[in-house]
């Protein structure tokens, strides 16, 4: 049995889980039920366009809204989601689409024949059909919103609007490359997915780990590291924090510590990105001080795994380390905070860096850096 995860708690990890909560979602999901409902009650609709990074909770956002529609609705409304990546041209997207509610033979149909189909079954049926096309990046593209541009000029042949799309893409830039006459249509309703930065990944990170993570299995510190990695290496990409998080969990199971801490993020981030971080490895500079103290800094963090903030105690171990080790006079205790501040900033920031304020150690293992400087200064 699992020290560090509830019993099925990894899933709550992945993708497939969707969260009860969406913390700093809140507007956005607010601000699409509104245009959606507008649109039904009213009969005011423009096409809203969903965009931000990979990772900014754009497609959980729309399977959020899509249930508060189905339940707020019930029976008048179908809800859909397609990923548009899986269809190719705007044929095969608006076919799927379709098949859901009439059906559509495989071949003989053009697309406006498909689409008079299904907007005359939706009009017997009395039903409005809300549909995300997700990720539709490349789709908008390589058709030039040929999409979007069918999926208006269909209403246009009727008395009232039976369809609701909605836009969700990672670039904003293929919407505003999109001729005119088509972004006339969309109405300029958008919504941005800003990147989350390390607080509010936190916030996003408390559900996850209440319900997937056993008491205690996870210590602040590795919490502070994992987002603080997050916001800095992968733009605040809420899908890399949990897949970290999961990693790190399985690299503390497998050496059977009784929590997640900083150094199993570490060691998950590196394993993971390592591509990334490697430059940071490679000190210049040979046997002079700077290195010394790098390497009596690790010494002195090796054996508490769990070290995120470099605090006293550790600059004191350092000192006392360094002094014992190369007996020189070239090192002040007082000046140890300003050089390793110095170097988190100039010279080595992936190794010691500085997190609002405080110095860190981010984002290599510290066994791993150890060993190299013990191997550069010794050997
Ligand atoms: N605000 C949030 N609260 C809770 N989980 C979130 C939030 N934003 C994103 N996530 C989680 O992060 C992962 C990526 O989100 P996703 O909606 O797939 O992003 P996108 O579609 O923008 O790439 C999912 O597992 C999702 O549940
Ligand atoms: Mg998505």
């Amino acid at each position: 049995m699992s020290k560090i995860f509830k019993e099925g708690g990894e899933n709550k990890f992945t993708t497939s889980y969707i969260p009860d909560a969406l913390p700093h979602r809140e507007e956005q999901i607010e601000q699409l039920v509104n245009i959606i409902s507008e649109g039904i009650e009213l009969d005011a609709f423009m096409i809203p366009v969903l965009y931000g990074e990979t990772g900014t909770g754009k497609t959980t956002t729309v399977i959020h809204v899509l249930n508060i529609i189905n339940k707020k609705y019930m029976d008048k409304v179908k809800v859909r989601r397609i990923n548009a990546t899986t269809y190719s041209r705007s044929y095969l997207a608006v076919k799927a689409l379709a098949q859901d509610i009439v059906p559509v033979p495989d071949r003989g149909l053009s697309i406006e024949e498909i689409l008079n189909r299904l907007y005359d079954k939706l009009d017997i049926q009395d039903t409005y059909y809300v549909f995300a096309i997700d990720d539709a990046d490349e789709l908008v593209r390589r058709e030039k919103g040929r999409i979007l541009e069918l999926l208006t000029r269909i209403e246009e042949n009727y008395d009232r609007r039976l369809l609701y799309p909605i836009v969700v893409v990672r670039n904003i830039k293929y919407i505003d490359a999109l001729p005119r006459h088509i972004t006339s249509k969309l109405g300029g309703m958008r919504i941005h997915f800003p990147s989350y930065n390390k607080n509010q990944l936190k916030d996003i990170l408390k559900e996850r780990i209440e319900k997937g993570i056993k008491e205690g299995g996870i210590t602040q510190n590795a919490i502070e590291c994992a987002t603080f990695n997050t916001e800095k290496l992968v733009g605040g990409n809420a899908r890399e924090l949990l897949h970290i998080i999961l990693k790190a969990g399985k690299i503390a199971e497998k050496s059977d510590d009784p929590s997640i801490n900083a150094e199993h993020v570490r060691q998950a981030v590196f394993e993971t990105y390592s591509s990334t971080l490697s430059s940071g490895l490679t000190l210049s500079k040979e046997k002079d001080r700077n290195m010394r103290i790098l390497w009596a800094l690790y010494k002195a963090v090796q054996g508490k795994p769990d070290t995120y903030y470099i605090d006293d105690e550790i600059l004191e171990k350092t000192f006392e380390i360094y002094s014992s080790t190369f007996h020189l006079e070239d090192l002040s205790k007082s000046d140890l905070p300003d050089i390793l501040l110095d170097m988190a900033i100039y010279e080595v920031q992936n190794l010691i860096t500085l997190d609002n304020g405080k110095l860190t150690i981010a984002h290599y293992p510290v066994n791993t850096v150890y060993n190299k400087l013990t191997q550069k200064l010794f050997f």
